[in-house]
């Protein structure tokens, strides 16, 4: 899932060739003393929440050719993350300052040391050394991730710890996380969710005495509640998977559409061993009542489908003129598909509901899932997983 990524990054190691030994070693100096005295120095107990973002100028060793390069680098109270795009697009991510630092070195290229002082100066000015991690272990596909992803986010923030995500996951090949930060957490103490679907309350409770991982799928709108404008900004689609989604969208809205998404989840959900365990797919019947539902309350609807079997759809749903499909592929120009939506229905599991979260406007889910009185069911709680002003029909 990471291959469409490699083929856009950079290749850092190119541009060293045209730095000299001699300013290398001063770089390196600069960058090792001040990494130093970091990591290890400062440890100024304040919140800052502060994000830098400076354009380089390269030339490319190898072709001779211009290029910029935008560095992004923000960092979330405790955090240090940072992104070097090349048009918007992820080239390289470090977690550690000592290691971004030697990744960036070679891209300063026509910059005084001078100037790289003071900028890594302002850029580390406010940090401080976080001594209070939680972090989370993450499980499932990319649906599965961003919940996990929004627990952790809404409980640090809550608790007032450094928020560690993970490299690992799905969820890092679709959005562009500002996030990450690499430590070896020690002292740790694991938080189990009780039970999935089911907001468990006892995360209110974590006590500042230990580092923590959070263990589980934290499949509940009540993990984020008083978060959503954090887990918002922080989901921000990577450029390259957002802008055809994009563009596919801008062109169903001509004529003012309503635009009303549909995912379709079938896969996995159809498999008899699922089944049995509540999993279940919603019959054709939803999809149009849902779709007349939107048909009724707003003019000029347009219904655009997204479905891991999108074939199955397009041979199935058929006989409306005002229904597209969407060829999407990769899972997260899906998901932002949906997300700009105005209005979306989904049928079954997490990814739909992501995208009908995201586009944040009317939502219709499918009450046959989990299939009412299966295991899962009895599991979870449906008003923790579904939040209370979408729709269920059946
Ligand atoms: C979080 O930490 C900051 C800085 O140490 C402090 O000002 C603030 O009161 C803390 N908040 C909570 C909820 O503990
Ligand atoms: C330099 O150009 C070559 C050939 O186009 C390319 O493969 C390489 O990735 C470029 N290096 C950088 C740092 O952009
Ligand atoms: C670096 O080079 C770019 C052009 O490639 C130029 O616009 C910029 O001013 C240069 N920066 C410095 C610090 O020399
Ligand atoms: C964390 O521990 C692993 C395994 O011991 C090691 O490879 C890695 O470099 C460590 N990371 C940091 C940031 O210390
Ligand atoms: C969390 O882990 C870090 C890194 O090992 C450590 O410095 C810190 O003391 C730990 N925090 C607690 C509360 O134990
Ligand atoms: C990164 O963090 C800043 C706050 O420090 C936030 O405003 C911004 O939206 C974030 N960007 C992404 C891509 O998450
Ligand atoms: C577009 O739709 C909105 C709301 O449905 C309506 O307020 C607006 O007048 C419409 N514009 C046109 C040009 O039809
Ligand atoms: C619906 O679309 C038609 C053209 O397809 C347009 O003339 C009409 O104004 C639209 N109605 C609304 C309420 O936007
Ligand atoms: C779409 O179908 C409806 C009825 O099914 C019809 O009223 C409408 O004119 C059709 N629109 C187009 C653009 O064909």
């Amino acid at each position: 899932m990471d291959d469409i990524y490699k083929k856009h990054s950079l290749h850092l190691t190119d541009c060293l060739n045209s730095i000299t030994i001699q300013k290398r070693l001063s770089l390196f100096f600069v960058i090792a003393v001040f990494g130093t005295v970091l990591l290890y120095t400062l440890r100024i107990n304040r919140m800052p929440v502060m994000s830098s973002d400076m354009t380089m100028h390269l030339t490319n060793s190898s072709t001779q050719t211009k290029q910029t390069i935008e560095i992004v680098t923000s960092r979330r109270p405790n955090q240090l993350s940072k992104y070097i795009t090349t048009s918007g697009e992820i080239a390289h991510t470090k977690h550690s300052v000592t290691q971004w630092s030697q990744h960036i070195t070679p891209l300063i290229q026509n910059r005084s040391i001078h100037e790289l002082d003071v900028f890594i100066n302002n850029l580390f000015k406010d940090d401080f050394h976080a001594s209070h991690f939680i972090t989370i272990s993450f499980n499932g596909r990319l649906g599965n991730n961003i919940f996990q992803l929004a627990a952790l986010l809404s409980c640090a923030k809550r608790i007032n710890y450094t928020a560690i995500v993970p490299s690992n996951g799905w969820i890092h090949s679709y959005f562009l996380l500002n996030i990450t930060y690499d430590i070896n957490m020690t002292n740790v103490k694991t938080f189990n969710e009780e039970k999935f679907g089911k907001y468990d309350k006892d995360i209110e409770d974590l006590d500042s005495s230990s580092n923590w991982t959070l263990s589980g799928y934290y499949q509940s709108w009540k993990y984020f509640l008083m978060e959503e404008d954090l887990i918002r900004r922080s989901l921000k689609f990577k450029p390259i998977i957002y802008e055809p989604a994009r563009q596919f969208v801008d062109n169903l809205r001509l004529n003012n559409k309503t635009i009303v998404g549909i995912h379709v989840r079938r896969g996995d959900m159809r498999e008899l061993k699922h089944k049995m365990d509540g999993y279940a797919t919603a019959p054709l019947r939803y999809i149009y009542k849902s779709m007349k539902y939107f048909r009724d309350r707003y003019k000029n609807t347009s219904f655009v489908i997204c479905s891991d079997e999108i074939y199955w759809c397009k041979t199935n749903i058929r006989g409306y003129n005002d229904t597209v499909f969407s060829n999407f592929e990769n899972p997260g120009s899906a998901l932002a598909v949906l997300s700009l939506c105005d209005h979306v229905i989904i049928t079954s599991g997490t990814f739909g509901w992501w995208g009908a979260w995201l586009a944040g406007g009317d939502v219709v889910y499918f009450k046959g899932y989990p299939r009412p009185g299966s295991k899962i069911d009895k599991g979870m709680c449906r008003e923790d997983y579904y939040p209370p002003h979408w729709i269920g029909i059946d």
